[in-house]
């Protein structure tokens, strides 16, 4: 094999125009969707302390967030819902009115193609902030599985195209599926939070659904994460229940579960790029100690280059002008 000097590897480094044409991964508007934060209430649009540049917004407030998003190139957003009130078990998550079923409906109405995809949980709902519901002190897993059933069915009736369940129960993507079918919605999807970790970088984000449980923590149904072969275990249930795309969430800190889930599995792998994983750059750009739109965009390409199809970040509207500038 031929070595330096007849090997120069900077050759095809030399030029922008060299670079381009031996890329080997490629980050389009077109891989990511963009998480919204729906607030009860009317004439919401609050930025969202812990995660700069993405806001809290009521429903009648969406259309122009979402035609802005369709019009980014886009294709899809994930809701996540603030309701008025908590109880303990979760009623706002599955209420026909809702606040994440009343942003379907006004989303459908502003921009019909842009996909609409639901997070479906109960922790934001709950007043302890659990997944689930709580049954002698602990969280039920099959007594939680109705309620989830009954919130995917509420989205997917208010218009949702595809439901994606976070909250890592046993068994739920198969409950929803069956859901979905008898009442006649066999044709959308589930996106799985598969292999989802109790991880520390979830900080923003609970601060910005006011979801941080309000004892205990979410070890006993999140990964731990140091596992990797009980990830690649939980995205095979999750397939055999009939998840149409698994993901892995964090993506950062688990790009490797990334790589070994696109090697282990022809579905399209999503990975979500986390709130803590956004809020740590913006916080270390705003001290001018990095420069955000290099590091996002390289953070992005990391994920995508680890196997990723679908990324899921605060950054997609950014990157999706970035990407456009070239
Ligand atoms: C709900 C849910 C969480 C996130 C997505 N869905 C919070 C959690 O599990 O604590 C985290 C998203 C992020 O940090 O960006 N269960």
């Amino acid at each position: 094999m031929a070595t330096f000097p007849t090997v120069r590897m900077r050759r095809l480094r030399d030029a922008e125009s060299w670079r381009d044409l031996v890329r080997e991964t490629t980050l389009s508007a077109r891989d990511l969707v963009y998480p919204l934060f729906i607030v009860h209430g009317s004439g919401v649009r609050g930025e969202i302390g812990s995660l700069p540049g993405c806001y809290h917004i009521s429903a009648d407030r969406l259309a122009p967030e979402v035609e802005e998003i369709a019009g980014l190139g886009i294709r899809a957003v994930l809701l996540f819902g603030i309701p008025a009130t908590k109880d303990g078990v979760g009623t706002g998550a599955y209420d026909r009115y809702g606040v994440v079923q009343e942003g379907i409906r006004a989303i459908k109405r502003a921009a019909p193609d842009l996909l609409v995809i639901t997070d479906v949980c109960l922790c934001e709902y709950t007043d302890h902030g659990h997944c689930g519901v709580f049954i002698d002190g602990k969280v039920d897993n099959d007594r939680s599985l109705d309620l989830l059933c009954g919130t995917a069915l509420s989205h997917v009736e208010a218009g949702a195209d595809m439901v994606a369940p976070s909250d890592m129960m046993d068994g739920r993507v198969g409950a929803i599926r069956r859901t979905l079918d008898d009442h006649g919605h066999s044709g959308v999807p589930i996106m799985a939070y598969a292999a989802k970790y109790a991880s520390a970088f979830y900080g923003p984000f609970r601060e910005a659904a006011g979801s941080t449980p309000q004892f205990g923590d979410r070890r006993g149904y999140q990964m731990d994460p140091p596992n990797v072969r009980e990830a690649l275990r939980e995205m095979e249930l999750d397939a055999l229940e009939g998840a149409d795309i698994l993901m892995v969430k964090p993506a950062l800190a688990y790009l490797d579960v990334i790589t070994r889930a696109r090697a282990r599995f022809d579905h399209p792998i999503a990975a979500y790029n986390v709130s803590g994983e956004y809020a740590m750059v913006k916080a270390a750009a705003r001290m001018g100690w990095l420069d955000e739109r290099g590091a996002a965009l390289e953070m992005l390409t990391g994920i995508k280059r680890a196997g990723a199809d679908i990324i899921l970040t605060y950054w997609a509207k950014d990157a999706a002008r970035w990407l456009a500038e070239g």
